[in-house]
């Protein structure tokens, strides 16, 4: 980790299946939001799959080219699996869906510290609570920018909620 890593306050992995497609896209706006919010520099954000099949290898096409269309680069991500370390080392592991969190909420082993900061990306929006963010991987091209609309959206209450947890400190 980079010394700006070290500083850190706050660390935010984002999880999805294949980790090419939505949490990949989760990582660049929140990246972008960061920046614009002036807490780059306070908050870590990462990405990672539960499925090993795309490790190594740099977003879907159709991924970086919605994501590109909206301004964010995609394009020197690289895919990795997440493991138990990271739930032990990032202070929010958010889930794209119900089907990540529950890989996630297994790797906790039932240690309630753990299983605290695992959380669904939607829970973070009064509009999307308790939806899962599609995965637009077998669909159609409209998929990626449905992914992109509702990431969007999540990630302004998410930034919310860290700026809450920073000024508290
Ligand atoms: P993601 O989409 O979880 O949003 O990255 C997927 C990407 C790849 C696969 C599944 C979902 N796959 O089966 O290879």
């Amino acid at each position: 980790m980079s010394g700006i890593e070290n500083n850190a306050e706050m660390r935010v992995l984002f999880v999805c299946l294949g980790n090419i497609c939505r949490s990949p896209t989760a990582e660049g706006i929140m990246r972008r939001r960061l920046d614009a919010a002036g807490l780059a520099e306070r908050v870590v954000v990462d990405s990672a799959g539960t499925g090993p099949w795309h490790v190594g290898e740099p977003p879907d096409r159709r991924a970086m080219a919605a994501a590109a269309a909206r301004g964010y680069d995609l394009s020197r991500l690289r895919g990795r699996q997440v493991s138990p370390v990271d739930l032990a080392a990032f202070d929010y592991v958010i889930a794209m869906d119900e089907s990540n969190l529950a890989d996630l909420r297994a790797m906790a082993d039932g240690r309630r510290e753990l299983l605290e900061r695992i959380a669904l990306l939607g829970d973070f929006s009064a509009e999307y609570r308790g939806q899962p963010v599609g995965d637009p991987y077998y669909g159609g091209a409209g998929g990626f920018d449905r992914v992109l609309n509702m990431i969007e959206t999540c990630i302004e209450g998410l930034i919310v909620d860290i700026s809450g947890r920073l000024v508290a400190r």
